[in-house]
């Protein structure tokens, strides 16, 4: 099996399966024809409201606009209104606001319905030709991981907050098809378990959870004998303890604020009764040991799920999905912790990748069409020509050269080296949350002050919160301790005991790093960058960090040039570009052919 190129398809495809995850937090689209993944993209990218929960409008248009839409025969929902339809009737009719919700939902439903029936204003000829598929949420979650991996057969296994009635769904992926063996339903979920306590150190918005495990890091985990009374594990079945949370009453609600979903809070006051106040506007050495708790129970629970998983199947190779499927930590942890021996993470393990499922299980386990693709990276977004971005260079009156890609490579690489910060804006768009170098800020690894740097010049993060490596696939094994490639920043994993003070600004409070192996293969771009890097430095490893000041990830050139001069950013590498702020062309220590002459 092999993934396509990622900017053309090599023939006409017989038939399209366009993939929505609609009314779920990172609401996305995805396209897939013939069974291969073309296109796909979050409707935050293109609204700009981060983590958006709505219908994905312009992402399907988006998606759609790279294909022959006449060949569309197929819309596949992640989600499915009568999945455990008698749960959620008997919960709505038990407790306050229950037929709100359950009447929001069918909404919803309805919502998307219209979305495939009017597709005739993105140039759907006939109407008639497509069926419209509800694929249960965990369903499309396992078929995102299973079927966009390199597995023939192997256990899958789905874990998150909520998706139909399900945190969590696990099954055995055989060829085409896979049978789903084990679930935990609602109120119960080891991601909610995560989030409440996310929510109490303070980290109420949507997605936040990343936080508190960077946070976790900084601390001992002393109060993991409290924090077990919260949730328990017997087999594949995860409990918690109700005491600590509301959403069984009260549900999980989704708000609001300054541009960007809150999560309601899901804790109860008998956990602030245990583990103290929640704190203010300061973190100190009590929150850190929290979470250091918190984290290490998350594991106990994922490794015995695991663990059981491999007892009852007795496979080798597992696919994970799911938002608690990006607990890089954890990950990191896996083939030690199990006797699983080769691992596939979904890279867009949330919500958002349940696009690419839905239409993946439409193909694979609907239609019975066999295997042909595999995920090997992410770059499946919009793409925008040399003359396009020379335009916007234009408009905004930026300072640029045009550069053939060696002087390209070699000019960015050499600015990095002399301690500048590089955006780097090139090919298709990345797909899920993480920056893989075609929309990253780039910077040195070897200085320490790196991390303080980008944090007061562009970023603008909590200090706990480490930033990422990329490095070179075939000099990963000299930096750090991982046995696998590492392509999409799913796993966090130590550097090398010999090298963390070549690269101090990498290295997590714990010695880790949430790293990504970069291959020739699937960006050969980025890669030459990382191996000229290290020619000049003797370090093939950068500071990935995503393109991006305060919003999402950019996505157009004018979004890049926007994020660019508003920031501290040095250099922009775009297309054939490179561009420099105004007063530093001649002055940067750049050897720039046109401003040295
Ligand atoms: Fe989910």
């Amino acid at each position: 099996m092999d993934s396509d190129p990622p900017t053309r398809f090599r023939h006409t495809p017989s038939m399209y399966i366009l993939g929505l995850n609609a009314y779920h937090g990172d609401a996305s689209a995805a396209l897939v024809a013939d069974g291969k993944l073309v296109a796909a993209i979050e409707e935050e990218r293109l609204n700009r409201i981060k983590h958006w929960a709505g219908l994905p409008v312009l992402a399907a248009q988006a998606c759609l606009a790279s294909g022959d839409v006449d060949d569309l025969r197929h819309v596949a929902v992640s989600r499915n209104p009568r999945a455990h339809f008698w749960r959620k009737l008997v919960r709505a009719a038990a407790h306050t606001g229950g037929w709100r919700r359950l009447a929001s939902r069918a909404e919803n439903s309805i919502h998307v319905v219209r979305l495939a029936h009017s597709l005739d204003r993105l140039g759907v000829a006939d109407l008639n030709r497509i069926t419209v598929h509800h694929v249960e949420h965990h369903r499309a979650h396992l078929a995102s991981a299973f079927f966009a991996s390199p597995f023939d057969e192997a256990a899958v296994v789905s874990i998150d907050g909520f998706g139909d009635f399900t945190s969590m769904m696990w099954g055995i992926g055989r060829g085409h098809h896979i049978s789903a063996l084990g679930s935990v339903g609602f109120p119960h979920s080891l991601g909610l378990f995560y989030t409440a306590f996310t929510q109490y150190l303070g980290f109420p918005k949507y997605g936040d959870e990343y936080k508190m495990m960077g946070l976790a890091a900084y601390g001992e985990p002393r109060f993991l004998p409290q924090v077990r009374e919260l949730i328990h594990i017997t087999c594949d079945q995860i409990r918690l303890n109700l005491d600590y949370f509301t959403h069984h009453r009260s549900g999980v609600e989704m708000t609001w604020k300054a541009g960007e979903p809150v999560t309601g809070p899901v804790y109860s006051p008998k956990l602030t009764e245990v583990f103290g106040p929640a704190p203010g506007s300061g973190i100190d050495q009590r929150h850190a040991d929290i979470a250091a708790s918190v984290q290490a129970a998350f594991e106990e629970c994922y490794f015995a799920l695991l663990n059981y998983i491999h007892r009852r199947t007795g496979l080798r190779k597992l696919c994970l999905a799911g938002g608690a499927a990006l607990n890089c930590v954890a990950n990191g942890k896996i083939l030690e912790q199990t006797p699983f021996r080769e691992l596939y993470i979904q890279p867009a393990a949330n919500d958002a990748g349940t696009s690419i499922g839905a239409a993946l299980h439409v193909w694979h386990q609907v239609l019975g069409h066999p295997r042909s693709f595999v995920m090997r990276h992410v770059y499946f977004g919009p793409e925008y020509s040399d003359g396009q971005i020379r335009n916007e260079l234009d408009g905004a009156g930026a300072i640029y050269d045009r550069l053939d890609e060696d002087a390209l490579v070699d000019q960015t690489a050499n600015a990095l080296a002399a301690g500048k910060i590089a955006g780097w804006f090139q090919g298709r768009m990345e797909f899920g949350p993480r920056a893989l170098g075609n929309r990253s800020i780039l910077a040195d690894p070897r200085r320490i002050e790196m991390k303080d740097i980008l944090n007061r010049r562009i970023k603008h993060r909590e200090t706990f919160r480490p930033f990422c490596p990329s490095v070179l696939a075939e000099a990963a094994g000299d930096y750090f301790t991982t046995r696998q490639p590492s392509p999409f920043m799913v796993e966090a994993h130590h550097v090398q005991p010999n090298q963390r003070s070549r690269i101090p600004a990498v290295a997590h409070a714990d010695g880790t790093c949430r790293l990504q192996t970069v291959e020739r293969e699937t960006n050969p771009r980025f890669w030459k960058l990382l191996r000229r890097f290290g020619e000049i430095t003797g370090v093939p490893v950068l500071i990935n960090t995503s393109f991006n000041e305060n919003e999402p990830i950019v996505n157009t050139p004018h979004e890049a040039l926007d994020c660019f001069q508003r920031t501290n950013m040095d250099v922009l590498a775009i297309g054939s570009f490179l561009a420099y702020k105004s007063g530093q062309h001649r002055h940067s220590g750049l050897c720039v052919a046109e401003a040295c002459g």
